[in-house]
């Protein structure tokens, strides 16, 4: 999608489609007060009849507008003015994005960037903006015979009514739009079925995309490598799997000097069946979201590419299936971590942390800054916190204050769980340096307990995404969630 900011009057622009917004009462916005005017008070006509009252996403169109060089005016809802903060404001891109699809517009001219929305500066506004309508051209067509209708929205104006917010407003739409696309490739990713996103398939997309991008570069081990770097843990879990496990590595150099790099590990489980410890059936094709860590992975290092900031950053993606064999690991199997530390895996279910604890290990060798990881790792994440907000467990509370702040300034929520020593005895075993589980309670945090005896050389945090990268029900997919927090993260440190 291409965006321009545009700073002449607005009764000079010619637009397929003017978007204009007005507040809850009837209230106008500036600019569409002024617009207002320029139609001999049209609009207010329209507000006084009722047919809309600026109830947040509630939109209508108007055609052929007299006064100005715009085909249409779409008027969107913007709730009590008092309350736009900046959640309500991505809401209503979302709904302009989708709407502006649907009438198969191909441009638009965007006022909304002009409004004042709560705490807000100009560069997040043209952020924000630019991530909803890049998000929202995204459609899932890849195993489906009979492809949809395409989004037709291109070319996006956005009006600034005060131009010394231009530079501002141009930052935050490149990242916006990066940021968009790096989500849109996590997506598909996150919703391509098992039998076609496996451990080798993220390999070969990673290549591609350092093909494409010089300041990308890709290793892809397989499990020959991984077992003379003595990744017992990571192997153990693709023991049942007739897919190869692969542990994929890129490396973004946008910075020319010795920069220390900030790393992110992702979850690349392609289907997790449990394994030995087998799941039930109800909902078990949801298990191919399993890897949504390793896709919001190279969805960021995607967005990287796009963007070209410099700077140093690191992605991993630790690669397996777990399915169940007869070579398959079984309860209560032993298995030696890359570190030295043995693993009773007392629930083959428990497969997310033997992966990640041997890429965390592997990690050490680049000296990071900071190591993130991404998982879907813990039913018990979806109980506590839902849909709403990835769990956020780590060793440093600076990094933690750091990502909780990020993930409130892009919308990305996320919340801090406690990783205190009283909960790592749960992990303890009778016939190994460890347990891979910490029993019925607190599920998320012995998780993390686990992970954090593998991350004591540097700065950590954990993301656990299982409530949050994908959406139930009708609109089943992945979400793209947490590629915004990650790209504010490393932009930012
Ligand atoms: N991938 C699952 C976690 C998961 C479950 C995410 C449901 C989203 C929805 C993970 O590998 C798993 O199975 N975890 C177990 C751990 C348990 C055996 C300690 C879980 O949460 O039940
Ligand atoms: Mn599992
Ligand atoms: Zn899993």
């Amino acid at each position: 999608m291409n965006f321009t900011i545009k700073t002449a009057p607005l009764q000079n622009t010619t637009t397929s489609c003017m978007v204009l917004g007005v507040f809850q009462n009837k209230a106008l916005p500036e600019v569409t007060a002024q617009v207002d005017k320029l139609l001999k008070k049209q609009l207010s006509k329209i507000l006084d009849a009722g047919d809309i009252t600026g109830a947040s996403g509630q939109h209508i169109i108007v055609h052929n507008p007299v006064g100005i060089r715009a085909k249409r005016i779409l008027l969107i809802g913007l709730g009590k003015k008092s309350a736009l903060n900046r959640k309500h404001f991505a809401n209503v891109l979302d709904i302009t994005a989708q709407v502006l699809n649907k009438y198969s517009l191909i441009d638009a001219l965007v006022t909304l960037p002009s409004l004042s929305v709560i705490d807000t500066p100009a560069d997040k506004l043209g952020q924000i903006l630019a991530q909803s309508f890049e998000n929202s051209v995204y459609r899932y067509n890849f195993t489906k015979s009979k492809k949809g209708k395409k989004p037709t929205l291109k070319k996006v104006d956005l009006y600034l009514a005060d131009k010394t917010q231009r530079s501002a407003v141009k930052k935050g739409i490149d990242i916006g739009s990066a940021v968009g696309k790096g989500m849109a490739v996590a997506r598909e990713l996150g919703n391509l079925p098992a039998n076609f996103c496996t451990p080798s398939y993220f390999g070969e997309q990673a290549q591609a995309l350092a093909k494409r991008n010089k300041a990308l570069k890709t290793r892809v081990l397989g499990e020959a490598q991984m077992r003379r770097l003595g990744m017992g843990s990571l192997l153990s879990v693709g023991y049942g799997s007739d897919e190869e496990s692969k542990l994929v590595v890129m490396e973004y150099k946008g910075s020319t000097d010795k920069a220390r790099p900030n790393v992110i590990v992702g979850k690349g489980i392609t289907f997790d069946t449990g394994g030995i410890s087998l799941k039930p059936g109800g909902s078990m094709d949801e298990m191919k979201f399993d890897m949504c860590g390793a896709a919001s992975v190279l969805g960021t290092m995607t967005a990287l590419c796009a963007l070209k900031p410099k700077i140093n950053v690191i992605g991993v993606i630790a690669s397996a299936e777990n399915m169940p064999s007869g070579r398959a690991t079984k309860p209560g199997d032993v298995v030696t971590s890359m570190a030295g530390l043995t693993i009773e895996v007392l629930n083959t279910d428990a497969e997310g942390r033997l992966v990640l604890c041997d890429a965390l290990t592997y990690v050490e060798r680049f000296k990071p800054k900071s190591v993130i990881d991404i998982a879907t790792l813990t039913g018990a994440c979806v109980v506590a916190l839902g849909g709403v907000n990835t769990g956020l467990l780590s060793n440093n509370d600076t990094l933690a204050e750091k990502l909780f702040q990020h993930s409130q300034d892009v919308n990305d929520p996320c919340w801090r769980l406690p990783i205190s020593e009283d909960y790592q005895k749960q992990l303890d075993s009778n016939f190994a340096d460890i347990a891979n589980i910490g029993g019925a309670k607190a599920g998320t945090i012995t998780a993390a307990c686990f992970l954090s005896r593998f991350t004591g050389n540097y700065p950590w945090a954990h993301l656990d995404i299982a409530g949050t990268a994908w959406l139930q029900g009708k609109a089943k997919g992945a979400t793209g969630r947490p590629v915004p927090l990650l790209m504010e993260y490393l932009l930012n440190n």
